[in-house]
């Protein structure tokens, strides 16, 4: 076991998934743990998918106390803490955020978060970075990237510390402002405010403008129906990169 501040990180080769595997260590309340891993047999992402990743990248997850009702208000906390990372290595990085939960460079996903409840009010964060390469972009829904094809050179230990420390920092923030500030730092932040989107959801799909975030993160589409909440979907932009 190593430590990042006041986290404990447990680093292995191989596991199925690193959000499974750190279910084992919530037994004690009140740690700050991190569990990441070389290699996933099993990665999951979001809504069924499996997650894939070369050898490099990054595969971590996270448990922290915070209470299942903040899982919402996370998901900002966390891709902007991501997207932050990234600029403290490359500061004109072409980064962007994309709701709900996906940090964007040069217009392709780079980061993926998987957010899960474990045990009692323990909180279980996934993500998955693209190190030093993006997975064949067969059968994704968007395109990929990777932080080494921008020419921003670092190793998964390295963006991994980086990260902590700005997730540490955020958090203050949220702990202390609440969630105004990051709604506010993560929409400066997201890609194509005001343009035309498509939002895919199980139900069907949607067309309208991209209105921003209300103050719980629900996206807001501007339609012919007037604005509307959405609440879970995948938003594609109607304008390309
Ligand atoms: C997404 O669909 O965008 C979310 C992908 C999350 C992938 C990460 S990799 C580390 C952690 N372990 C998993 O099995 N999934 C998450």
């Amino acid at each position: 076991m190593k430590k990042i501040n006041d986290w404990q990180w447990y680093d292995y080769p191989e596991v199925g998934s690193t959000n499974d595997e750190i279910r084992g260590f919530l037994t004690v309340p009140q740690q700050k743990i991190i569990v990441s891993a070389r290699r996933q047999t099993a990665g999951r992402g979001r809504r069924g998918r499996s997650w894939i990743a070369d050898e490099g990248n990054l595969l971590v997850s996270l448990a922290l106390e915070c209470g299942l009702d903040k899982l919402g208000e996370m998901i900002f906390i966390v891709s902007l803490s991501l997207l932050e990372t990234v600029k403290s290595f490359d500061k004109s990085a072409p980064v962007k955020l994309k709701w709900p939960n996906d940090v964007l460079l040069n217009g392709g996903k780079l980061c993926g978060i998987l957010l899960e409840k474990g045990e009692g009010d323990y909180l279980i964060i996934g993500i998955g970075v693209n190190i030093v390469s993006a997975p064949p972009a067969s059968g994704m829904l968007y395109p990929l990237s990777a932080l080494a094809a921008a020419g921003i050179n670092v190793t998964r230990e390295e963006f991994l510390n980086r990260f902590v420390a700005q997730f540490d920092i955020v958090l203050s923030l949220w702990k202390e402002n609440g969630f105004t500030p990051i709604r506010q730092r993560w929409l400066q932040n997201v890609k194509g405010l005001g343009e035309e989107i498509v939002v895919n959801m199980e139900n069907g799909s949607k067309k309208g403008l991209f209105a921003g975030i209300d103050e719980n993160g629900a996206l807001l589409l501007d339609s012919e129906r007037g604005i509307e909440k959405i609440y879970a979907g995948d938003i594609f932009y109607l304008a390309g990169k």
